[in-house]
C-alpha cells in the first residue's frame, strides 16, 4: 500500500531577484513499512523536499497524498490530525530540543498537545519510550545539555516516535555524529522501524549510510531525482554517471579502494544548466546532453534513470 505519494513537487525560493529552484519537479512514493533513502550532495534540495513533504517548509506547487488523503491541500485547521501521523528527525537534535525543558517534559509535550492519555498513562509512555531508545529512566529529570550527541539523537528519536507516527522523515540523522555512534543510531532507527512498522524517508548526503537502511534509493541532483531503484541494484548496477560518482566517493576498505571526490562543484540552483543539469561534470557528456533535458525512464524493473546514455 502506498502511504505517501508526491507528484511534481517544486520548491522555489526568491533569491536576488531570481528564482532558486531547490526542488524542481520531484515525484516519489513511499509504501507502508518501506524505507526510502534520498541521497545527493549538500545543496541539492533534500531538506527542502523533506520539509515540504511534511508541510513544515515552503512548497511552490505539487501534490502530496498521505494514506490516500490530499494532505497537500488540507486546510490549516485539519493539519493537526495529520501531524500526529507524520514526524521529522533532524540532523542537529540539540538545536531542536528546548534547553530549558527536561527530557521528560520534551517527551510529554506531544502527548499533551494531542490530548493523548491521562497523566499516569503519559508518564508510562514516556518511560517506555526512554527504554526503547536505550536511555536510562532518570533521563526524564535531566536536561538536553547533560547528554552526548548520540544520546541527544536518541531523545530526538523518542520525541518523534512517542506519538506512534506512520511516516518519519529523517533528515541527516547521523551526519553530526562520530562514526562510531552513527552505526548505533542507524541500528536503533532500523529496529524501531521494524517494531513500529514505520515508513521512513531517510535523507543523507552519504550513500554508504543509506545503504544499510533503505529498501529503495532515490538519487537527487540539483532539485531532481536522477536515478531510483532497489538499493542493491543501484549499488551494483548504477546507470547514471552521478550515481557512479557518488559510489566512487565512498571509501571501500574491503576492496582497498580509495574514495575519489566528486568532480567539479554543484552548479547554483538559481541558474540551472540547460540540457542535462549534470553535463558540466559528466565524463561522458555529448552535444545531445548539453541541449536536451533527459527524462526519467525505466531501465529495469523498478529502476529508473534520467540519462541519455545510460545502458548504452
Ligand atoms: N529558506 C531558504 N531560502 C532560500 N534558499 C534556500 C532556503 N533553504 C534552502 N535554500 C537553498 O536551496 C538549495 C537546496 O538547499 P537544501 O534543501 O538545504 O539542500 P540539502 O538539504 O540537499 O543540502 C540550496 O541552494 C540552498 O542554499
Ligand atoms: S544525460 Fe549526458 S550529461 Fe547527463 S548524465 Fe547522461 S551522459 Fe552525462
Ligand atoms: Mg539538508
Amino acid at each position: 500500500m502506498t502511504l505517501l505519494s508526491v507528484t511534481d513537487l517544486h520548491v522555489h525560493y526568491p533569491s536576488q531577484g531570481a528564482s532558486l529552484r531547490a526542488v524542481d519537479g520531484v515525484s516519489l512514493d513511499v509504501a507502508a513499512g518501506e524505507t526510502v533513502g534520498l541521497v545527493g550532495e549538500s545543496g541539492c534540495g533534500k531538506s527542502s523536499l523533506g520539509r515540504a513533504v511534511l508541510r513544515l517548509g515552503d512548497r511552490t506547487s505539487g501534490r502530496i497524498l498521505f494514506a490516500g488523503e490530499d494532505f497537500g491541500a488540507a486546510p490549516e485547521g485539519r493539519l493537526r490530525a495529520f501531524r500526529r501521523r507524520l514526524q521529522m528527525i533532524f540532523q542537529d537534535p540539540y538545536g531542536s530540543l528546548n534547553p530549558r525543558h527536561s527530557v521528560g517534559d520534551i517527551l510529554l509535550a506531544p502527548l499533551t498537545v494531542h490530548g493523548i492519555g491521562k497523566r499516569e498513562e503519559r508518564r508510562r509512555r514516556v518511560h517506555d519510550m526512554l527504554d526503547r531508545v536505550g536511555l536510562p529512566r532518570d533521563a526524564a529529570h535531566r536536561f538536553p545539555h547533560e547528554f552526548s550527541g548520540g544520546q541527544r539523537q536518541r531523545i530526538g528519536i523518542a520525541r518523534a516516535l512517542i506519538l506512534e507516527p506512520e511516516l518519519v522523515v529523517c533528515d541527516e540523522p547521523v551526519s553530526a555524529l562520530d562514526l562510531s555512534i552513527q552505526a548505533q543510531i542507524i541500528n536503533l532507527l532500523a529496529a524501531m522501524k521494524r517494531e513500529m512498522n514505520l515508513s521512513l524517508l531517510f535523507i543523507s548526503h552519504d550513500l554508504s549510510v543509506v545503504r544499510y537502511v533503505a529498501d529503495r534509493v532515490l538519487v537527487m541532483y540539483l532539485g531532481r531525482v536522477v536515478e531510483s531503484g532497489p538499493h542493491d541494484r543501484l549499488w551494483d548496477h548504477p546507470q547514471h554517471p552521478y550515481t557512479r560518482a557518488l559510489i566512487d566517493a565512498v571509501p571501500d576498505p574491503a576492496r582497498r579502494r580509495h574514495a575519489s571526490p566528486l568532480p567539479g562543484d554543484l552548479p547554483s540552483a538559481r541558474n540551472i544548466p540547460a540540457g542535462c543539469r549534470f553535463h558540466a561534470r559528466c565524463p561522458i557528456a555529448t552535444d545531445l546532453c548539453r541541449s536536451v533535458d533527459p527524462p526519467l525512464r525505466s531501465v529495469a524493473p523498478g529502476h529508473q534513470t534520467a540519462c541519455h546514455h545510460a545502458g548504452h
